[in-house]
């Protein structure tokens, strides 16, 4: 078949499709797999019980169920649900938010897409604009995103060791140079790959250099407040209107629903709206149906501290337990886990790439992410980005407990073949 530039892009199976693929095929192939690859939440079946009671309830109910299943949602998404949304952003944190700030999605990944290839590509002017990661590694589902080649700049963190073989990135300010052609920051916030959490002073400082440069901080917050909020306690929500905060319903358990929420400023929130329009025609109703009403009654965030929350602190304490109990003398570090539900490993010196890291883990049935991919427009030529991978640990206690017994033992042996 022949593709147009679009389509050998975007139909090519190089990079993160490739990668994913192998993934999917390797657990087809064999299900007895520890997987600790991906990006799903835990299964959480006390959470899943409310959810479905929800459900239960909107199809027993006329109404409600034709609302569901037979209506095009307006393009900016389902009024009522952004009001809400609104009046819970305004109760919460104080923002200065209404209906007109918000514009629902078939996911934050497809949000991503759009709202990146609004602001960055080929601009009017014939210039290539780019959208900036001022702590890279990040998110490794930004990095195909770009229409165009030459999307996306980045700064490499700071790296602080601390005690206890724990490491932290911070933003590293004075390697970040923003170009002229920078057209938008963006960072995760807790970030995948790494659980960190980008600080309150350093997002202060990021706001001010977008706002210095009249382009937008987007902030990713897939993992981070209002929810599932897994981030660390004492960082405080952020945004105004020149943040464009992106938020999934993804990690509170239904990735299945495909539901993301975009919250910036009306001319955003509504070009966005209007790319959707062309891309997908509507928003799916099911994400903005099943959460109605949980904003307002405070339910949703009880739900988020009462059983989501305490599931992921569990697993990571045990995820943490593991790495240590197996470390022995190795130099292998942690990032300090400040949210999302991944520890991320540096290996220093490791004798190998972590992408052959990863295939000989695959070979003993344990499935990890290599770091690789993640160091988007940061990695060529430093040694740090070949030695990092991340692990999940939102599966079950058992396969966080055999599966990162299994990575230890093959960090010692890989480390003990040293040449
Ligand atoms: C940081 C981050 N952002 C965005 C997404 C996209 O999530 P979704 O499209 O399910 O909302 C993910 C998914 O794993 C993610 O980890």
């Amino acid at each position: 078949m022949q593709l147009s530039k679009f389509g050998e892009k975007f139909a090519g199976s190089s990079g993160i499709s490739g990668l994913m693929e192998d993934l999917g095929t390797a657990l087809v192939e064999d299900p007895t797999l520890l997987f600790m690859g991906g990006g799903n939440p835990g299964r959480i079946d006390s959470v899943q019980a409310v959810f479905a009671a929800r459900l239960a309830a909107i199809a027993a109910d006329g109404d409600q169920r034709h609302e569901l299943l037979g209506v095009y949602q307006a393009p900016q998404g389902d009024r009522g649900f952004r009001e809400e949304m609104a009046r819970f952003l305004n109760r919460e944190y104080g923002w200065s938010v209404g209906p007109e700030n918000i514009s629902l999605a078939n996911g934050s990944q497809s949000a991503f897409f759009l709202l990146y290839n609004l602001f960055a590509g080929e601009a009017a002017d014939g210039s290539t604009r780019q959208i900036h990661l001022p702590l890279s590694p990040e998110y490794v589902g930004y990095r195909d995103i770009g229409l165009s080649d030459n999307f996306f700049s980045a700064t490499r963190p700071r790296i602080e060791r601390l005690d206890g073989g724990l490491f932290k990135y911070h933003v590293d300010f004075d390697a970040l140079t923003l170009a002229d052609s920078v057209a938008a920051l963006c960072v995760s916030r807790p970030s995948n790959p790494t659980g960190n959490v980008v600080s309150d002073v350093e997002l202060a400082e990021l706001d001010r250099l977008a706002k210095a440069r009249g382009i937008p901080l987007i902030i990713d917050g897939a993992y981070g407040q209002p929810f599932p909020a897994l981030i660390d306690e004492t960082a405080t929500a952020f945004w105004n209107d020149n943040c464009v905060l992106m938020l999934s319903l993804s990690k509170l358990g239904l990735p299945g629903v495909r539901s993301g929420v975009v919250v910036a400023r009306p001319e955003i929130a509504l070009a966005f709206s209007r790319a959707n329009t062309v891309l997908n025609l509507a928003i799916g109703s099911l994400g903005p149906r099943l959460l109605r009403g949980t904003l307002d009654d405070g339910s949703l965030l009880q739900l988020c501290r009462q059983q989501i929350q305490p599931y992921y602190r569990e697993h990571r304490d045990l995820a943490l337990r593991a790495v240590e109990a197996g470390r022995g003398d190795l130099p292998v570090w942690i990032h300090k886990p400040e949210g999302a539900f991944f520890l991320w490993l540096w290996c220093e010196g490791l004798p190998i790439d972590s992408y052959t890291l990863y295939e000989r883990l695959k070979g003993r049935g344990v499935i990890v992410l290599p770091g690789n991919d993640f160091f988007i427009g940061s990695g060529d030529d430093w040694p740090h980005s070949r030695e990092c991978l991340r692990i999940s640990y939102a599966g079950d206690r058992q396969t966080i407990e055999a599966g990162i017994a299994l990575i230890m033992d093959e960090l010692h042996k890989t480390y003990a073949t040293q040449p």
